[in-house]
């Protein structure tokens, strides 16, 4: 007898069933996205065939040259939800301010904010890249969403995925309930269930840092990673180190396999809160593991401006917690 073709719909609308209050809105919120994923992974797909590597010759917020396919993520993302009637507004890595849902179309309840191209350095020489979101509720009255309902603390999110557009296309997602992975099939076009309940091991053999800003890190960063680099069969050190570049990749070897990532403000911090930080903290807590900033937990930090950039430092619970023990060492 093979096993059940589990599809993303059929386990979103199962999860739904868990929750007697969902009114199914926000399912059909994950499905307009799924939609839109499926889509920017056909792109990344041909990318090197059509006229869509390379830049835009636009900056954005962040002074960072935009590629063309960070422009086509964020506009695939944002027609495909800008219309259900599930959003009071958006916010994204790409756009300065939040994204209000145009007037008219029927505004909804939840909050969607994202990285829609993650990795965009990688984009030209063929490394896997990837989606970010985050999902909230509104918390401010009436139905156009403001900048309250986006500056919210993670511990507060609904749900939190990632797609990442790599050897195969894999949506991984938390609603609170545990971490679920989904590999897309180009055949049938259909994300099926292929990692069910993913579990950080509590402890890893590989370490994920950008070893070229060593000189800019602060005394206990660079105390850990020294102590991981000691040879101690014992404690399993030295650790290998891996770095692809791209938050989504790095983080999903680190969930699947164990270990530590680590971007410590060198010196200043790069990952922003909203959009790539809180997601991926809630997703490793559902899967047993920590997120950092080195001195708090991601999920209780409290935004105070969109585009916030955090420490962050996120993995296996014991490597985690090592390494705060190196960075509150007095
Ligand atoms: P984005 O492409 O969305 O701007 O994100 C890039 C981020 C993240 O993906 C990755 O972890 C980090 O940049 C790598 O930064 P360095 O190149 O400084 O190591
Ligand atoms: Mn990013
Ligand atoms: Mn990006």
């Amino acid at each position: 007898m093979s096993a059940p073709i589990v599809t993303i719909q059929r386990h979103i609308a199962e999860e739904q069933s868990l929750h007697p209050e969902a009114t199914g809105s926000f399912t059909a919120l994950l499905w307009d996205l799924i939609l839109a994923v499926k889509m920017i992974a056909r792109e990344v797909r041909r990318a090197g065939l059509i006229d869509i590597l390379g830049l835009t010759g636009d900056q954005n917020v962040h002074g960072e040259q935009v590629q063309k396919l960070d422009e086509y993520a964020q506009d695939r993302i944002f027609k495909a939800m800008d219309h259900g009637g599930h959003l009071c507004c958006m916010a994204s890595e790409e756009r300065p301010e939040i994204i209000p849902i145009p007037k008219q179309f029927k505004h909804g309840k939840y909050v969607l904010m994202y990285d829609p191209l993650d990795g965009s350095s990688n984009i030209d020489v063929n490394i896997s890249i990837g989606t970010i979101f985050s999902v909230h509720r509104k918390v401010t009255p009436g139905e156009d969403g403001r900048l309250e309902d986006c500056l919210q603390p993670g511990h507060r999110q609904v749900a939190a995925g990632y797609v990442i557009y790599g050897s195969s296309v894999m949506l991984v997602y938390t609603t609170g309930n545990g971490v679920s992975g989904f590999t897309l099939d180009p055949t049938v076009g259909e994300f099926l269930l292929s990692h069910r309940n993913i579990r950080t091991p509590k402890r890893g053999k590989s370490y994920s840092i950008n070893e070229g800003y060593s000189r800019s890190w602060d005394e206990g960063t660079r105390k850990y990673v020294d102590y991981l680099k000691d040879k101690d069969p014992d404690t399993g050190r030295p650790y290998s180190l891996r770095y692809v570049g791209t938050l989504v990749a790095d983080f999903h070897r680190t969930l699947i396999n164990g270990g530590i990532f680590l971007y410590p403000a060198v010196p200043k911090p790069k990952l922003r809160l909203l959009y790539e930080a809180a997601p991926m903290a809630f997703i490793a807590e559902q899967a047993g593991g920590i997120a950092t900033t080195g001195t708090g937990r991601i999920l209780d930090v409290e935004p105070v401006e969109l585009h916030q950039k955090v420490p962050f430092i996120v993995g296996s619970e014991e490597d985690v917690r090592e390494y705060e023990s190196f960075v509150n060492r007095k």
